[in-house]
């Protein structure tokens, strides 16, 4: 991967919520130590890198974390447990409310926020012309924000985000606020981001998007990455949590994405070893990946299968737990340790793919990719694969 510049480790967040307000989701809520306070966690161990130059789309379900991921990665929310880094200016556009003050004009509002993302402000007098025309609020630039339509207020938003200059975009699902020509201006203005190499994350409803966009997608469902990786692929597993992969009125197929999350996948030289991450061809190795058997009304046995995989996610070799052999359907912590005895002439860094699929049905349950989680060095000339051959030369 590129140079990282959004890396969130182990990322948790918490909310404590009255009791009085927890009412259908009742039973998604575990009781909290105080007296009518309940707690509720909206992120949980997440882990997500973002590298430089990478469109990345986050999807999933309404509740699902997408807006506290995105709060927590532009440090407008402190994360209960784990770390946060973000490289570079962060420009954002959050959900409605979160950046503006609804007593002051659109113009001051312009100033107050370019002001906070460390813009000068004979800058923004420069800019001020130019933000307010793509905005396309006219005269209205002078009125309170809190007169705006949400779409006036996004419109505004979304020009000043795109003004500053930034070195990452966060945007959450607002564009879908604005109309139709705005959305299309909106896309425009990304496009030609993408092409200035700038890292984009956005939060999307709008699938298609995500497969004619992204470089990958993230699906995120109960405050956890259930997926990380090819875009289609992100698309095709949120297709299956919400059920609308079949056509309507097919019965509901069972949505298993959930019951089992991926922890970690290390590779080490030695059985239980640190990891290590370099290796040379011939050098053991042995790739040990975690998973959580979670704890809920149906558990699943789990078939875990690793894919190694090289630049542009070309699969290399896989690996795979035997049938019957995989993660039991008894909640805990696993732990499964494949040995390869000598590593092939690899050249170059691997990513991990590590897919956990229903042992008996075969339908998929998770999948997380860990990118450089291999640095295997054998020749010194470019390929995957280090070949050797015998070289004569002569005269014709
Ligand atoms: N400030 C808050 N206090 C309590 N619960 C919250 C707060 N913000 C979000 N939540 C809860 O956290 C969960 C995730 O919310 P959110 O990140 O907005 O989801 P998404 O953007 O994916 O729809 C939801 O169940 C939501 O009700
Ligand atoms: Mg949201």
């Amino acid at each position: 991967m590129a140079q990282p510049v959004i890396s969130a480790r182990g990322v948790s967040k918490r909310f404590l919520t009255h009791s009085s307000k927890a009412t259908q989701l009742k039973e998604r809520f575990v009781k909290g130590r105080g007296l009518g306070t309940e707690e509720f966690w909206a992120l949980q161990d997440v882990d997500v890198t973002v590298g430089e130059g990478e469109t990345v789309g986050l999807i999933g379900p309404n509740g699902a974390g997408k807006s506290t991921l995105l709060k927590v990665l532009a440090g407008i929310l402190r994360p209960t447990s784990g770390e946060v880094q973000v490289e570079g200016r962060i420009a954002s556009l959050l959900e409605l409310g979160a950046g503006f003050n609804g007593e002051l004009t659109g113009r001051e509002n312009v100033y107050l926020n370019a002001a906070l993302l460390g813009l000068p402000k004979r800058e923004v007098d420069r800019l001020l012309d130019s933000i307010v025309a793509f905005s396309e609020q006219g005269p209205r630039i002078d009125e309170p924000v809190k007169h705006y339509s949400s779409g006036e207020y996004v419109k505004l938003a979304f020009s000043i985000a795109v003004h500053v200059d930034p070195d990452v975009l966060l945007i959450d699902e607002v564009l879908a606020v604005g109309d139709e020509a705005f959305a299309r201006k909106c896309l425009a203005k990304i496009e030609e981001f993408q092409r200035a190499g700038k890292t984009i994350l956005f939060v999307t409803h709008s699938l298609d998007l995500v497969t004619e966009l992204c470089t990958r997608g993230i699906v995120v469902d109960h405050g956890r990455v259930q997926y990380d990786g090819d875009p289609a692929f992100a698309v095709g597993t949120l297709r299956k949590i919400l059920g609308t992969d079949r056509p309507v009125g097919a019965p509901a197929a069972p949505t298993l994405m959930g019951g089992i999350t991926v922890r970690a996948a290390v590779a080490a030289t030695t059985r239980g070893g640190p990891a290590s991450g370099r290796f040379r061809a011939g050098d053991p190795l042995h790739l040990r990946v975690e998973c959580d058997v979670l704890p809920g009304d149906e558990v699943y046995p789990g078939e875990v299968g690793v894919v190694v995989m090289g630049a542009g996610d070309i699969p290399v070799f896989a690996l795979r737990t035997p049938p019957g052999a995989g993660l039991p359907a008894v909640p805990g912590h696993y732990c499964v340790e494949f040995v390869v005895e000598a590593v092939p002439p690899l050249n170059g860094a691997f990513i991990l793919g590590v897919q956990v699929d229903h042992a008996e049905t075969g339908l998929p349950i998770t999948a997380r990719r860990f990118d450089d989680a291999i640095w295997v060095e054998t020749g010194t000339l470019p390929g995957l694969l280090d070949v050797p051959a015998k070289v004569t030369v002569t005269q014709a």
